[in-house]
């Protein structure tokens, strides 16, 4: 009788409140998302897309969709949330509670929405901080209850999104060592369709967390409705798009719940990570816009600021140097014009020295024979050049050769009654382990503290998690791939408190691990280990979808037969650097790769802070062509790539995007070849205005295969 009455008292208190509150509308500058709550106090998405212009129409929008379902009730769909109380009920009910603005500043305005169920003392709130210039919403959920024992949850979803179209197309971007970020588009079908990730570490090697939704069409680059949509956690994750009976689609993003059954204490909060996505109703082009616009001002570590050029010396000495090499390399980077050199893998490990990837990892002394005179003297020579000095560590990792794994099994993730399983011969270290999180803090703390001169570090995991026990852990296994990455973050936050400044370049053998929550602590990533640059050109191209350019760390190399000039090409736009034996390039080669630099040094405020437009896409020609428009329209670069010998379609003139109608640009080729008398491109110095290039275009026609152009725009009083 008591519960009847206070459940009576319930609704009429959420009836009061869902009268009082009206439509519920999350806004940015051009679309928006709206709730209703209905007669039984439920929480329904009323709306999605661009926004209305007139508020009050948002009160005649209806629907049947719950905002965040809920397992375990009359829905039979994918839920958002799944929880089985400690008296085994494994149902949850949620009804709206209250609404608030918990923040609001300049731009940004966080709303969050207070769900109650009326039969468990669970709450969950939804959050939506929407970003009001760059049409970017970060959705995320807390969830806590007071039961009195704790209570397991088997699916925690960041966001739970419903659209009502007549057709669905999802862009999806797949791929494996040394080919990231292979964009593919199908049409979505009655059902479901996952995108997930189950690696732990390197989780993004196959599958990496971004999709586009298109709404009745194919995404295209300018045109048509669609949603750019990515989450912010550097661990397994999960998309689900189902179509259900009545053609309703929803989408519903988180962490993956795959053997992550989540035991919840009483009290304790439970953050979701954060779900980002932008609307755009101009397409593709649009919505990366958003999203760099978004990441550079919010996300990205120093993301509005400058990254530094560098020459790396993975490529080109592999594990085979030593201090004199490098020393000799140092010449080469400051004869080049780049602001610092990278020393790569193998310069630690003296038990067992790390001359080639089976032995050393976790060991990090520098090696005695290598580098008698330690990491200070290499600082100091390069002080000395006039050069700066970073270094790489893959401080999660370790090998079974090594002093670490003979000091601390009980840190390594393995199952001790089986075989040990390797991939690139390493295991990885439990980082849900506080004794770990502080070795790997101090790995990298006492690096930069004893050598305070050091200006970068990459920071590489080359392998994913498999066969996963955690000593640690003991009965809480299915925590691992959650804790394995809060840990992670803990140790990133601590480092950040105490060197906040220093460019930390994100690396997992190759791409495997390019996500918004790292990048939180990151200030780029290394796209893939293939810097072929034919096929980098498709890679760089995926990633250009949802990262801005100085986040893309690109390098000139020796792989792959094209020219330098191609490659040089390939590499510029992005964040440019080197990974080369410059004493063998010919005295012409160095001629370009100064002049390249120069030039570089003087546009990449264009390349890294202007909007990117992508004009002609790899996957629809045999050409590849994007360039970059400064905010004021008064410089622009444009790359055009010819991949095949001669096709029709590279005779037809690239159409530019982007610039000021009324503004008139001289065009000026760059990258040339030193004494380079004749060009395919023959329009070079000559004046058209904004509204000429964008209706008739550039003409960049070149009947020999892998050519490549590149120009500057400069706007002209
Ligand atoms: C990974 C990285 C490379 C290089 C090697 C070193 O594969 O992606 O760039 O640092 O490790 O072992």
């Amino acid at each position: 009788m008591k519960t009847q009455f206070i459940t009576f008292i319930f609704f009429l208190i959420t009836g009061l409140l869902s009268a009082q509150e009206g439509p519920i509308i999350i806004e940015t500058q051009n679309t928006a998302v709206a709730y209703k709550i209905n007669s039984e106090g439920k929480l329904l998405q009323v709306y999605m897309g661009e926004k209305l212009k007139n508020v009050s129409e948002y009160e005649l929008l209806n629907s049947r969709n719950e905002a965040y379902v809920t397992a375990g009730m009359h829905d039979v769909h994918e839920p958002a949330i799944r929880i089985i109380h400690n008296d085994s009920n494994p149902s949850l009910s949620l009804f709206f509670q209250n609404v608030e603005v918990a923040e609001e500043i300049d731009n940004v305005k966080t709303t969050v929405i207070t769900l109650k169920d009326d039969k468990y003392p669970v709450e969950v709130k939804l959050f939506f901080k929407a970003f009001w210039k760059e049409d970017v919403i970060e959705t995320w959920t807390e969830i806590v209850h007071q039961e009195n024992e704790p209570v397991w949850m088997t699916k925690f979803a960041s966001s739970m999104l419903h659209f009502g179209e007549k057709e669905y197309w999802l862009t999806q971007f797949h791929g494996d060592w040394n080919k990231e970020m292979i964009m593919q588009e199908s049409k979505l079908t009655s059902g479901m369709k996952v995108l997930d990730s189950k690696l732990g570490t390197r989780t993004n090697k196959f599958q990496a967390p971004f999709f586009f939704l298109s709404m009745n069409q194919p995404a295209t680059e300018t045109e048509g409705d669609v949603m750019a949509g990515t989450i912010a956690w550097t661990g397994n994750f999960q998309f689900v798009f189902e179509i259900d009976e009545l053609n309703s689609l929803r989408v519903v993003s988180g962490m993956n719940p795959f053997a992550s059954e989540y035991q919840l204490q009483p009290g304790e909060l439970f953050k979701t990570p954060s779900f980002i996505f932008t609307l755009s109703n101009q397409g593709k082009g649009q919505a990366s816009r958003n999203l760099h616009k978004w990441a550079q001002k919010y996300q990205v570590l120093h993301g509005t600021e400058g990254r530094l050029t560098l020459l790396n010396n993975w490529e080109a000495t592999y594990f085979d140097f030593d201090e004199d090499r490098l020393v000799e390399l140092f010449d080469g980077a400051k004869e080049l014009g780049v602001d610092l050199f990278l020393l790569d893998d193998g310069w630690f490990g003296n038990k067992y020295p790390r001359n080639h990837d089976r032995a050393g990892l976790g060991d990090w002394q520098a090696n005695k024979k290598k580098l008698p005179h330690g990491i200070g003297y290499l600082v100091e020579q390069a002080e000395e050049k006039g050069i700066k000095f970073g270094i790489w560590l893959e401080p999660e990792m370790v090998n079974p050769k090594s002093e670490l794994y003979e000091q601390h099994p009980e840190w390594i993730l393995k199952l001790k009654n089986r075989p040990e399983h390797y991939s690139r011969n390493q295991l990885v270290l439990d980082m849900s382990n506080p004794e770990v999180q502080q070795f790997v803090f101090n790995v990298v703390d006492e690096m930069l503290t004893e050598h305070p001169e050091i200006a970068f570090i990459k920071w590489d995991c080359n392998r994913e998690m498999t066969n996963t026990y955690s000593e640690y852990l003991g009965e809480n296994q299915s925590h691992i791939f959650i804790e394995y990455v809060n840990g992670f973050y803990k140790v990133m936050e601590d480092l950040r408190e105490k060197h906040p400044d220093l460019p930390i370049m994100l690396c997992s053998g190759g791409g495997g691990r390019t996500d918004y929550g790292a990048m939180k602590y990151f200030t780029e990533f290394w796209a893939s280990d293939n810097t072929s640059a034919y096929d980098r050109i498709f890679i760089q191209w995926g990633y250009s979808y949802f990262f801005p350019a100085n986040t893309i760390c690109n390098h000139v190399t020796s792989m792959g037969n094209q020219s330098l000039k191609f490659r040089t090409d390939v590499a510029m736009m992005g964040k440019m650097g080197y990974d080369i034996r410059v004493e063998e390039f010919s005295e012409e080669e160095l001629e370009f790769s100064q002049q390249v630099l120069k030039d570089y040094d003087r546009l990449k405020d264009v390349i890294w802070f202007g909007e990117m437009y992508r004009l002609v896409s790899p996957y629809e020609e045999e050409r590849a062509s994007l360039m970059y428009v400064s905010e004021p329209k008064d410089k622009a670069v444009v790359f055009c790539y010819n991949l095949y010998p001669y096709r029709e379609e590279h005779t037809n003139p690239v159409k530019l995007q982007g610039l000021d109608p009324d503004k008139k640009y001289r065009v000026k080729e760059i990258n040339k070849i030193p004494g380079q008398r004749w060009s395919a491109f023959r329009q070079d110095d000559q004046v058209f205005t904004g509204d000429y290039l964008m209706k008739v275009g550039l003409n960049f026609a070149d009947t020999r295969e892998l050519t490549s152009t590149v120009v500057e725009l400069t706007a002209e009083n």
